[in-house]
């Protein structure tokens, strides 16, 4: 499905190919509410128009993206850098499991992998209920899939809800951590970001820099 400016909707993040739509710069929504995809139609066009041109995406300008149209439990998927930005709206469930499935990552504390001082807590991120991270996976950089919903089959029954790569099959949960027994052996990376008011992330902009400029 695709609205007039070319990004496309999903209905559920088992069904977003966040591949193809973030390789054309555009943004992609995926949600598990229901009732949400009338709203997602009203925000593309306006996130979208905040985009910076093609000229100024290729110099790796910011990105700006207004968080207030995501709502909790849905993600955007757009592009900096060439590189795939995944940007969920966390709900307080998804925030509270995060540290109870430590014993089964690789790098629970982030200290082996890639991201800014400002995310390298438990939740590897400035606002608990805001992750942002670089999608691509980190071993061999496809995309994960989004699989929010815990106990998915596929996943197994402890299964705490993050994201999936099928290519090789690495596991990452709603932080980018890995997890044991997938092929990537470091958390997914995390992109300098800041905000600029309560409604607006500004992507590419380091937070501290900014306070320095
Ligand atoms: S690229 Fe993701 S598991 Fe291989």
């Amino acid at each position: 499905m695709s609205d007039h400016n070319g990004a496309a909707l999903h209905g559920s993040p088992g069904q977003t190919d966040a591949v193809d739509q973030s390789r054309r710069g555009f943004l992609t929504f995926a949600t598990t509410a229901t009732g949400v995809l009338g709203a997602a139609f009203a925000a593309v066009p306006f996130i979208a128009s905040w985009s910076p041109s093609e000229r100024a995406r290729a110099l790796g300008a910011p990105v700006e993206v207004d968080i207030s149209k995501i709502e909790p439990g849905q993600m955007v998927t757009l592009t900096w850098r060439k590189q795939a930005i995944y940007v969920v709206h966390r709900t307080p469930d998804m925030v509270s499991k995060l540290p109870g499935h430590d014993g089964q990552l690789k790098d629970p504390a982030s200290k082996a992998s890639d991201q800014p001082a400002y995310a390298t807590n438990a939740t590897r991120t400035v606002r608990d209920d805001l992750l942002v991270v670089i999608g691509n996976c980190t071993h061999l950089g496809c995309l994960p899939k989004a699989r929010f919903e815990q106990g998915q089959p596929e996943l197994g029954a402890d299964w705490p809800g993050g994201f999936f790569c099928p290519c090789h099959g690495s596991k990452f949960d709603l932080a980018g951590r890995v997890f044991n027994g997938s092929p990537a052996s470091v958390n997914l990376r995390i992109p300098p970001y800041s905000f600029s008011n309560d409604s607006t992330l500004v992507i590419g902009l380091d937070g501290a820099a900014q306070g320095a400029a």
